[in-house]
């Protein structure tokens, strides 16, 4: 983490966002959006995936949106990868940090990447040992952390096996995911607790996603617990394809808002995130979902 700020906020909207957009999004308005959350000052922005076109096709342009960017020397460019193939494809590009991703639930891991998390963990092997030799930075992302839309309840047994499974590829960061946004505040600092007694949290980031409102809660007990890593969406946008009825991730303009509340240091222009925020929903013909977004627009164009 930046030594001036406080908390790190992975901007994942044009990825995690734009995946599960239904309308073709032109690729100028993706690259015109992954611009606007670099130039607002988010540290890293989460920009393509470099999965099968087949699965999720609207993430089938990652590299031209990737080469259409001017890069801020503070930031760092991320993009999902889930095997060899994906990893070829992303050293095309100027990807800086490669998201390797599995699941804390079998049944998850099955309809998301088609495979066991054993099979994707061994799958791993290959990917991180390349992505090290030409020094991508990597981060391990762990869906259904908190609940599964397949399988249900999911234990904190159960994540906590799942990193010890990946310990061995020492990856730079775990994203721990709350893919369908059911876990609630008691439950998420009980899960960063327990995965602090064995990862250090400055290691560790909260992926809340919002569909039962509870991430801000959740980020508010994860930050108790010590964590220091967040990830949000510009506009509350998104979904995962595999996860029917899951909304975004928590929107940027809603953690910002808390952010600056607690007086914590972010690094990022909120007042340029809301307006960020404004354009892309008109682009998309439909209203923010964020809250903070809606309020601190109206405020500033009073
Ligand atoms: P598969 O069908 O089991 O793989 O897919 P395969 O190895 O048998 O390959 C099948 C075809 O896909 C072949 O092409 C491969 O070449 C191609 P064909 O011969 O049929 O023409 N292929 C690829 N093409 C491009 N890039 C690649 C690639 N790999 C194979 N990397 C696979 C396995 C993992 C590829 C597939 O299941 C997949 O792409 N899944 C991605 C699902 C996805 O992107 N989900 C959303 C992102 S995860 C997420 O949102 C969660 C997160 O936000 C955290 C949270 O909130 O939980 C991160
Ligand atoms: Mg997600």
């Amino acid at each position: 983490m930046d030594a001036k700020t406080d908390v790190k906020i992975v901007e994942v909207g044009p990825r995690d966002g734009l995946q599960n957009e239904k309308q073709h999004v032109p690729t100028v308005i993706k690259a015109e959006l992954a611009q606007r959350l670099l130039d607002a000052g988010f540290p890293n922005v989460e920009v393509a995936s470099f999965v099968s076109p087949k699965w999720v096709p609207q993430m089938a342009d990652g590299a031209d949106v990737l080469k259409a960017l001017k890069k801020p020397e503070y930031a760092t460019l991320s993009a999902l990868v889930p095997n060899l193939k994906g990893l070829e494809a992303a050293l095309q590009t100027r990807t800086e940090e490669i998201v390797i991703f599995t699941a804390a639930s079998e049944a998850f891991a099955q309809k998301n990447i088609n495979c066991s998390i054993d099979e994707s963990i061994a799958r791993f092997d290959p990917v991180v040992k390349l992505a090290r030799e030409k020094g991508l930075r990597i981060r391990a992302s762990i869906s259904c952390c908190m609940g599964c839309p397949y399988q249900g309840e999911v234990r904190i047994a159960d994540v906590m096996k799942v990193i010890d499974k990946l310990a061995h590829l020492s990856v730079d960061e775990y994203d721990i995911a709350d893919t369908i946004g059911v876990g609630t505040a008691g439950h998420a600092k009980q899960l960063m607790k327990t995965i602090g007694q064995t990862v250090d949290l400055r290691r560790i980031a909260g992926h809340f996603h919002d569909t039962y409102g509870q991430a801000i809660a959740n980020i508010m007990a994860s930050l108790d617990a010590g964590v220091r890593i967040f990830h949000s969406s510009v506009a509350g946008l998104g979904g995962c394809p595999y996860a029917k009825g899951a909304t975004g991730n928590v929107a940027s303009e809603d953690l910002l808002y808390l952010m600056d509340g607690l007086g914590l240091k972010t690094g990022i222009d909120t007042a340029a995130v809301v307006q960020t925020g404004h354009w892309i929903s008109e682009q998309l013909g439909r209203p923010t979902a964020s809250r903070a977004g809606r309020a601190l627009y109206q405020k500033a164009c009073a």
